[in-house]
């Protein structure tokens, strides 16, 4: 079985993932920014090692705006064959150029933008001596130039349009490494980010995405899917 890790895994989407992928036997390095707090991750550690079919859990303190802490994290890690990219925020959701706040805008860059190289930069390591050679960024169809209509949410379009970018570039660095850089947009999910409204649940988004990223290869890599594997356009 494989080994995962996944960053903002303590709620949402992360925990999600982290829930899904022990059922199917798989180890999971579940990083969060606050490890005591994160109750339902140690509820899942808990009822993951009474069962002999579970993966084993490893829950880490990881904040993607601090490389140090991702540094550490990776302590006792031997190999990593997935890492999903998966903390973000949406910040501000301005509806006027004019209202745009730098200042917000530079936070969302820094954990969706800045958050996804530093992960990738301290896992990367442990991710070449792995057997499957994965990266999964978690992307946002808002992140899509032409699929925009709309407008509004600056800094977080901006944010995974920089996704988006990164995955290709990743993409092509990597692939005659053997890897396979992936960014998926989950749909519009019911999670704190997501809202109540969405009409998806986490359990459906996540379950569809496992299945999409895994049946991909590297001849895929680089590209921008949804979450039954479908190209987006970027
Ligand atoms: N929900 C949707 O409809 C939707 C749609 C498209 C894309 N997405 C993407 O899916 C991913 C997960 O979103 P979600 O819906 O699950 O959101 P969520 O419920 O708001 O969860 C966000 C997660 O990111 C973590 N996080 C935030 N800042 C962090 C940092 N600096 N370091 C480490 N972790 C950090 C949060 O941890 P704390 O608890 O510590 O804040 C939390 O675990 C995001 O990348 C999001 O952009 C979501």
């Amino acid at each position: 079985m494989a080994k995962y890790l996944v960053t903002g895994a303590n709620r949402g989407l992360g925990f999600e993932f982290s829930k899904q992928l022990l059922g199917a036997a798989h180890d999971v390095w579940a990083l969060c920014r606050d490890p005591e707090g994160a109750d339902d991750l140690k509820e899942l550690a808990e009822s993951s090692a009474k069962s002999e079919s579970s993966g084993t859990l490893t829950i880490r303190k990881g904040d993607v705006c601090d490389e140090e802490s991702l540094k550490e994290a990776s302590a006792g890690l031997e190999s990593l064959d997935v890492l999903i990219n998966n903390a973000g925020i949406i910040g501000q959701r301005e509806t006027k150029f004019d209202d745009i706040c730098l200042e917000q805008m530079a936070q969302v860059l820094d954990v969706n933008v800045y958050g996804t190289i530093r992960s990738t930069r301290v896992f990367l390591p442990f991710l070449k001596k792995g057997a499957d050679k994965r990266i999964v960024n978690i992307s946002s169809l808002m992140g899509s130039i032409s699929d925009n209509s709309s407008g509004h949410y600056s800094g977080y379009r901006v944010s995974k349009t920089g996704v988006n970018m990164l995955t290709r570039n990743l993409g092509s660095e990597l692939g005659e490494l053997g890897f396979t850089v992936l960014a998926l947009h989950p749909g519009w999910v019911q999670t704190d980010m997501g809202g109540p409204a969405a009409p998806l649940n986490a359990t459906d988004s996540v379950r569809s995405m496992i299945r999409a990223f895994q049946a991909k290869t590297v001849a895929d890599s680089g590209g921008f899917f949804d979450r039954f594997g479908k190209a987006l356009p970027f």
